[in-house]
């Protein structure tokens, strides 16, 4: 395989920025200092005023395979992934058939093994009635284990409290919940359709998928972690309230409870409905500017731990249906770093705590092997990115299958110029490689 010698990058990593040089050689970061030669054949790579960081780690996509693949599949979305500069994700349960046996968790990894530029690993999901099943999951080869609190696309909805207790006091693998209260949706829904009939304006969506619906199911499912002793992730915190539930007085390795933002609550606020419409219809919903200042403020003060996607998409036609009947969720995963590098830019982030909170944090607690930073030996999963360029996004430079952001119309001052897989060069100034240099993560535990 081709090595590499990245030369004068701005290298960004563990809190510190240098200006060095990076040797990758057999898929691996074999050196980094300053004035490196290579005692081989080495592809070097100019990176003057280029900054050089550890790939993204998106712990939450949904990328359709098997059974929904005309929103997207592995192999599209992961290509999108990495010409945003995601090199690892994590993808969710609620395919069809649902990733709720191990037989059928396993045929997601081997078509990943496949088609799949980035890397890999698949959450088992847990319902009302697969405890067996669960609790072979294998904590070496997989991410942890899902469960839908609240019900949204793919109907995996967990409300058995006896079961869920089950779970939660009879594994050590991390459990990753989407925790917004069913019964309080259901009642908001209910006064809603009263109110507005078939015809509910989006902007009701925060209102209907409240924050209070989301501050009972939160708080709950630490209560019953705190019980338990299990190990909780709550993914894609929404409001100001939650964050008040979670900690900062404890290094990352050794909390048992921990936070997950993602890039849509820290970019739209419900100012935005009326212009985005359904596109930007999520579940946990966007909701006031004020949760989303609480949102931030939580991230930099490392309540909350890591940054993702929730990369799901729907197809335009799906997404232009009215409120009741367009699903939620958006693609993100081509544009999510360069949001985040934009929010850098008007001085809301640094540029080494969105290094920390979508590489090292995501690595950490996963206890992801090798990966989510940049160090001698680690596997070479890498972004350069050019600093200063001028680009929008519109569908013409859109990768994902369905065609769509809700970044459309955006001005972004970053772009991703190189993403390397494993020491592979998968996407180079807009060029997507045939390599699915993408392999099945490992953890270590
Ligand atoms: O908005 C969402 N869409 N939230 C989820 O949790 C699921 C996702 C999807 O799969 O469409």
């Amino acid at each position: 395989m081709t090595n590499y010698l990245i030369k004068n990058g701005t290298i960004i990593n563990e809190g510190i920025r240098v200006i060095a040089d990076l040797l990758i050689e057999n898929g691996r970061i074999k050196k980094i200092g300053v004035d490196l030669n290579a005692d081989r054949e080495v592809q070097v790579i100019d990176a003057k005023g280029k900054l050089v960081l550890p790939g993204m780690i998106d712990d939450q996509v949904h990328f359709r395979e098997p059974g929904l693949t005309h929103k997207g599949d592995i192999a599209s979305e992961s290509k999108a992934a990495v010409a945003g500069g995601i090199t690892s994700f994590i993808e969710q349960p609620n395919t069809i058939p649902n990733a709720v046996s191990q037989e059928i968790l396993e045929q997601k990894y081997q078509r990943a093994d496949e088609v799949s530029f980035a890397n890999y690993s698949f959450m088992m999901g847990g319902t009302n009635n697969n405890l067996d099943e669960v609790l072979k999951t294998n904590p070496r080869n997989v991410a942890g284990i899902k469960l839908f609190l609240g019900s949204s696309t793919g109907n995996m909805l967990v409300d058995d409290q006896e079961v869920l207790e089950k779970i939660f006091s009879s594994t050590s693998m991390l459990i990753a919940v989407h925790a917004e209260d069913e019964a309080t949706i259901r009642e908001n829904m209910a006064a809603h359709v009263e109110k507005y009939g078939d015809d509910i304006p989006v902007s009701c969506h925060p209102a209907i998928r409240s924050a209070e619906a989301c501050y009972l199911s939160s708080s709950k499912a630490i209560e019953l972690a705190k019980k338990t002793g299990a190990r909780l992730h709550v993914f894609h915190v929404s409001t100001a309230k939650e964050t008040e539930l979670f900690r900062n007085d404890i290094p990352l390795k050794d909390k048992k409870i921990t936070a997950e933002v993602c890039v849509h609550h820290l970019w739209f606020s419900d100012k935005d409905y009326e212009s985005k419409g359904n596109f930007i219809k999520w579940n946990p919903a966007v909701k006031s500017a004020a949760d989303r200042e609480g949102l931030w403020k939580a991230l930099l003060d490392d309540r909350i731990d890591v940054i993702a996607t929730d990369h799901a998409p729907h197809t335009l036609e799906e997404k232009s249906k009215p409120y009741g009947q367009a699903p939620s969720g958006g693609p993100l995963v081509q544009h999510a770093l360069i949001a985040l590098l934009e929010a850098a830019r008007e001085g809301k982030i640094t540029v080494e705590k969105i290094v920390e909170k979508t590489a090292h944090n995501p690595a950490t607690l996963f206890q992801i092997e090798k990966r989510g930073y940049l160090r001698e030996g680690y596997h070479a999963d890498i972004v350069i990115v050019d600093p200063e360029v001028d680009w929008s996004v519109d569908k013409s430079n859109v990768l994902y299958k369905c065609g769509w952001s809700p970044f459309e119309g955006t001005n972004f001052h970053s772009k991703v110029i190189h993403t390397f897989v494993n020491g592979s060069l998968v996407y180079s100034n807009g060029k997507l490689s045939d390599t699915h240099a993408g392999q099945r993560l490992l953890f270590d535990r």
